[in-house]
């Protein structure tokens, strides 16, 4: 008998045998009918079939790699919403517990035996939260003295990322941008002050600035202030947004001042999903006491006889995370984040050294002081060059590599550079694939005789080789 579900996408098709393989993908219309779960399993994977390998992506900062009990244990509580509490207190119990560890790696002097501190979605609803609290009790103190509240400000470098920029737009706070220079390459403390009044709600400095990878000075920032305010007689405090850093320096520099160790550094924010090593969705804040945390913005609930204070953006967040930070804790502890860390600062300090080595590179700093560094055409190379970092990123990308060419922020708007962020699951051996490559890559591009449309382009833009060719490489 004839099956007239034949090639119609039944149980028996093969999936390339299927009516469904021969038709375009749905983008504005949800297909009449369904199929079945392999052919859209099969349409759905294929689609990002072509992207690179996420562990290939030396362009972002965020986890690719863990292993895989890390990953069963993520799998198996997918379908867990955080929100629900009371349908699952254990993992809001769990979730303090990551709070508390956060806050004592920053130095927390909090007494209580749940610290303050909130779950996040990633370093930007963290620096949101970061951000909204310090406004609040500005506001509250300003109210409270019967003066105006309309003209918020903070003050941060220009090598801010884009979440201060949605912060100041969505809240309507004023952004007051320090400007990073080729001489001054990290938020200049004194400037910042230039840059405060009775309006400022805070001060940012970044730990691994995003476009960079330098540390602001936050303990030369943090006395240049505790003199500020003791003279104007302010109490501007200061908001660490350590995306980065914050899981870096607790284990590869803890004698490093840049936490709740510093007087006026009242709340810090980072990504669990970065180098906090658990997959994306994931971000913290912590408080240096409760009493920063402004009432308004938070809850208290009380589950198996714990006070748990809440505070967040969404509602409903995924709680999988939770568990992947909580389970790296455990089966890493101290030691064994600081041995990833060690190797993936030892691996990028290698390929900092390596592209040094290369004639038509110089590194943007001396110092590696993140995993990523950037780095860009030695003037008297570019000047000859028939190509730009863009073409490089190009050659690299056909080898599976993600390894951006970008302008740096305002005032060094002209320098092309080039990034890795190195992570865990990058070894010395991949180091090695990508330094070959990047060397292959330079030989055929030394072979063209015309400049590329991006070389064109840039040389269109005065500006662009002024400033590029009178800069030194230092
Ligand atoms: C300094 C800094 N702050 C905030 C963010 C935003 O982080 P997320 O992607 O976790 O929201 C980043 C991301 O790279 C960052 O580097």
């Amino acid at each position: 008998m004839e099956d007239l579900n034949l090639r119609k996408g039944d149980a028996k098709t093969s999936i390339f045998g299927s009516d469904k393989m021969l038709q375009p993908a749905p983008v504005d219309k949800i297909p009449d009918g369904p199929t079945t779960p392999e052919i859209a399993y099969q349409l759905v994977k294929d689609e990002t079939f072509a992207q690179t390998q996420p562990r290939l992506n030396l362009a972002t900062f965020v986890t690719t790699y863990m292993d895989d009990y890390a990953t069963k244990l993520m799998n198996e509580a997918i379908n867990i919403n955080y929100i629900d509490e009371t349908e699952y207190p254990r993992i809001a119990l769990m979730n303090a517990k990551c709070i508390n560890i956060m806050a004592n790696l920053w130095n927390s002097p909090e007494q209580a035996k749940w610290k303050a501190g909130a779950l996040a979605i990633g370093s930007s609803e963290a620096c949101m939260l970061g951000g909204v609290a310090a406004w609040l009790r500005w506001r509250e103190k300003r109210q409270a003295q019967g003066k105006p509240t309309d003209k918020p400000n903070f003050v941060i470098s220009s090598g801010f990322q884009v979440v201060w920029e949605k912060f100041a737009q969505l809240w309507q706070i004023e952004m007051r941008q320090v400007p990073l220079t080729l001489e001054k390459t990290t938020l200049d403390p004194e400037e910042a002050l230039k840059m405060c009044d009775e309006n400022t709600i805070c001060i940012v400095p970044i730990q691994g600035v995003t476009w960079t990878g330098l540390n602001d000075d936050v303990e030369a920032l943090d006395k240049a202030l505790d003199a500020y305010n003791a003279k104007t007689g302010y109490d501007i405090p200061i908001h660490v947004d350590a995306a980065t850093g914050g899981f870096i320096l607790p284990f590869l520099n803890p004698e490093t001042k840049w936490d709740f160790r510093l007087k006026w550094v009242l709340s810090i924010s980072t990504s669990g999903h970065k180098f906090g090593l658990v997959y994306p969705g994931l971000g913290w804040v912590c408080w240096k006491d409760k009493k920063y945390l402004p009432g308004s913005m938070a809850f208290s609930v009380n589950y198996l006889g714990a006070e748990i204070t809440q505070v967040g953006l969404n509602f409903s967040r995924p709680a999988a995370q939770i568990l992947g930070q909580y389970y790296q804790f455990i089966r890493l502890g101290f030691q064994g984040y600081k041995e990833i860390q060690y190797n993936s600062m030892e691996i990028t300090k290698y390929i900092h050294q390596e592209i040094a080595k290369m004639a038509p590179f110089v590194n943007y700093s001396e110092d590696v002081v993140n995993p990523l560094f950037i780095w860009y055409l030695k003037p008297e190379y570019a000047s000859k060059a028939n190509w730009t970092l863009y073409d490089l990123q190009d050659k690299l990308s056909q080898k599976g590599w993600m390894v951006p060419a970008y302008t740096l922020p305002d005032n060094l708007e002209n320098y092309v550079v080039m990034r890795v962020v190195v992570r865990q699951g990058f070894s010395r051996d991949m180091a090695d694939m990508l330094l070959n490559d990047i060397k292959s890559a330079i030989t055929e591009l030394e072979k063209l005789e015309y400049p590329t449309p991006t070389r064109i382009a840039q040389d269109k833009s005065e500006k662009v080789t002024t400033k590029v060719f009178n800069h030194t490489g230092k």
